[in-house]
């Protein structure tokens, strides 16, 4: 094979789904960070270039940047691994076009991280596993907001809609994606950092509303096996984290309620937030639920960026650069 290097694109994810804190989450079609990356037998990790919106900023030092540290990770397994090749000089030339706006809450250090780990495994010959993969992408996340967290890096990398049964030891799951399920997505552009939105969070929740997240989580996995679209909608409930988190975003009830009014199946806060989803039954009405996003963030003095996606059932996608 004469591959120079590969173009990834990595997509944006919706973590948590409403109840699933911290163990569902979804991909999304669009907003996709791209990456280009080269193997080269000049050892270290490079990141040459970044192109990004001039609405944010990323750390000046390339070694606080999430695509440094996830790619390190696999990096320094790697060479563990080459037991009699020690000696090989291997490296990594990066160029990241940065499309998804860090601290949106749709996973942009996840698709960095996600993006750069899935590029290297194949451009090193696929020696590791997705678990693998996940495990270091996650260092990322790590460093971009204090908590190993997988649920953004878990569908970014697997596609579709995945579930993490488990952290110790990691333990993640595909879910089935019906085919008619579609999102929209606003995202205020205010910033809310993911480690302050955790840290007012209570550590005790009541045993009621266990009960009731989990009679939610259980049967939206059933509705999006059994393509239910009534019952994810009963679902997509959040009784514990949302309630909470909710005060940081303007105008999240009255966006939950129109969109609900126009035909929305329900959604909630993406991930930490700020940006809000709200799934929905087929392209239409999806549009049109992005449409009632708009009339409610219009009048408000908040700049916001909207989005309507399928689900991406592939995660991250790559073409050959020869
Ligand atoms: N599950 C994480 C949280 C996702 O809600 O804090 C952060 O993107």
């Amino acid at each position: 094979m004469n591959m120079k290097g590969i173009k990834i694109f990595s997509p944006a994810t919706v973590a948590n789904l409403s109840c699933g804190f911290d163990v569902i989450g979804l991909a999304l079609e669009i907003p996709v960070d791209e990456i280009f990356l080269y193997k080269s037998n000049n050892p270290g990790i490079r990141i040459n270039k970044i192109i990004h919106g001039t609405s944010f900023s990323l750390p000046n030092d390339p070694k606080k940047n999430v695509v440094f540290v996830a790619l390190q990770s696999l990096l320094k397994k790697y060479q563990q691994q080459q037991k009699f090749d020690r000696e090989k000089k291997i490296g990594f030339e990066i160029e990241l076009i940065k499309n998804i706006h860090p601290g949106s809450g749709i996973g942009s250090s996840a698709a960095s991280a996600a993006g750069i780990v899935f590029g290297a495994n194949i451009l090193l010959g696929k020696p590791f596993s997705t678990m693998q993969l996940i495990r270091f992408a996650m260092e990322g996340e790590r460093l971009a907001s204090g908590t190993a967290h997988a649920d953004n890096v878990a569908p970014a990398i697997m596609g579709g809609v995945t579930l993490v049964r488990s952290y110790k030891p990691l333990d993640i799951t595909r879910l089935h994606t019906p085919n008619e399920l579609w999102i929209s997505i606003i995202h205020p552009q205010i910033e809310i950092k993911t480690s302050d939105a955790r840290e007012i969070l209570k550590q005790k929740i009541l045993m009621t509303d266990a009960i009731r997240q989990w009679g939610n989580i259980g049967a939206l996995v059933a509705g999006l096996y059994q393509e239910n679209y009534e019952l994810i909608s009963r679902s997509l409930e959040d009784v514990i984290v949302e309630p909470i988190r909710a005060m940081l975003i303007p105008a999240f009830y009255e966006l939950k309620i129109r969109c609900k009014e126009i035909g929305a199946l329900g959604g909630g806060i993406s991930g930490s937030g700020p940006s809000v989803f709200m799934l929905s039954k087929g392209n239409h009405t999806a549009k049109a639920v992005t449409q009632v996003m708009n009339h409610v963030y219009s009048p408000l003095k908040v700049d916001y960026k909207t989005y309507t996606s399928p689900i991406n059932k592939q995660g991250v996608k790559w073409d050959e650069i020869f």
